[in-house]
């Protein structure tokens, strides 16, 4: 079988490759991206030599490519992973997360229609859902909780799922689509929370926390959700969304204060600096369909994963030292410089 992976020189996408890889060896991975700031081919360095890996650099909106890869490829299936991802970014200019996301979505699309992929699988994200309110622990995103985001980015991603939901219904294209929540682990750019924390108390900077680090978000090992994804696109379940999480709610604040204590540095390291703009108050996952249906569950415990998290960014300092110089520093004091 040949499995199409968008984004897999990223967070999750590479994630994905290696688990991928790891558990179905007869299958072929062809993994695009291109390689944006949040692309690493570094990182899919074990793969390069794998038979069954190929790589090839492309614009999942550059139709004639996108076309000339299928024909050429024929991918049974196709997991998008290909995005803009980071909330922050998109406040500060939406529109590349309105070709990516959605515009390279449909790309994606019409080529599956084309070239008759069996499935194409859509990763999305629990952001699309919007807010709970923190002072309602008895609420959680379902499937049917309706769409309501808050973000340019949430918005792209919602646009992207009725996207999908609209291929399905009006061209057959087999689709799902996978709504997680917040994910760590090996990898990460270090743009976001957990790393972005990591890598400066290691470096004994100052840690930002938005507003009073009150936030709520519902973290899940990386892992767990590749297992997840792998699930639903080897299953013959079509049509459906599944919202993938762990039941592990966190503030802010505490995950800081948690990766100050594993690394032995003083909490005074945190600086309270200004909210994001529309900042999401709390996000919490129902994830019973997806056990109800396919037996998936978490199998990381975050005290558990955190640990492994933090010794990775301790042991490869290789990986992300090359990222926080350079493009990231101008990106860094742009965000933090006068954040206060
Ligand atoms: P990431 O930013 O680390 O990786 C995105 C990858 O997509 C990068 O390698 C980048 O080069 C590539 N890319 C961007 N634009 C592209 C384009 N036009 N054509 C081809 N490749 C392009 O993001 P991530 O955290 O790995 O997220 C992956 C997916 O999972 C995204 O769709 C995101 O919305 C979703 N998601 C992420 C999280 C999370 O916690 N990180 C949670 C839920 C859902
Ligand atoms: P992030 O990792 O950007 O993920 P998302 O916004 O998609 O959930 O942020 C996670 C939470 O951490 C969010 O509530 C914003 C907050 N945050 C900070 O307090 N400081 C930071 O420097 C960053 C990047 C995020």
């Amino acid at each position: 079988m040949n499995i199409l992976v968008t984004g897999g020189a990223g967070f999750i996408g590479s994630n994905f490759c290696f688990y991928e890889n790891e558990k179905h060896k007869d299958n072929r991975i062809i993994c695009i991206d291109k390689l944006t700031y949040a692309g690493n081919l570094s990182t899919l360095k074990p793969l390069m030599d794998e038979p069954g890996f190929k790589f090839i650099k492309a614009d999942i909106c550059d139709r004639d490519t996108i076309n000339e890869i299928f024909e050429k490829e024929r991918p049974d299936i196709v997991v998008n992973f290909a995005a803009e991802s980071h909330v922050d970014r998109s406040i500060e200019d939406p529109s590349v997360f309105l070709s990516t996301n959605i515009t390279g979505t449909s790309v994606l699309m019409d080529a599956s229609c084309k070239y008759g992929v069996k499935r194409f699988h859509q990763i999305s994200t629990d952001e699309v859902y919007g807010d709970l309110p923190p002072d309602r622990p008895d609420l959680f995103f379902t499937e049917e909780t309706p769409l309501h985001t808050s973000s340019p980015y949430s918005s792209s991603k919602a646009g992207a799922d009725l996207l999908v939901m609209a291929y399905a219904r009006t061209y057959d294209l087999p689709v799902s689509i996978s709504r997680c929540s917040n994910n760590y682990g090996p990898y990460h750019f270090p743009e976001k929370l957990i790393p972005l924390m990591i890598i400066n108390a290691m470096n004994d900077k100052p840690l930002p926390v938005y507003g009073k680090g009150e936030n709520i978000r519902d973290w899940l090992y990386v892992e767990d959700h590749c297992k997840a994804v792998d699930m639903i696109i080897h299953s013959n379940i079509y049509g459906e969304v599944y919202n993938v999480g762990g039941h592990n709610e966190m503030k802010n604040i505490d995950i800081v204060k948690l990766i100050c204590k594993e690394l032995d540095k003083p909490e005074s390291l945190i600086t309270f600096v200004k909210d994001r703009k529309g900042h999401d108050l709390r996000y919490a996952i129902d994830p019973s369909k997806i056990q109800k249906d396919l037996g998936w569950k978490p199998e990381t415990r975050f005290e558990e994963g955190i640990k492994k998290t933090i010794k990775w960014y301790k042991e490869n300092k290789s990986w992300w030292e090359p990222i926080i110089s350079g493009e990231y520093m101008d990106y860094y004091e742009k965000m933090y410089g006068n954040r206060r």
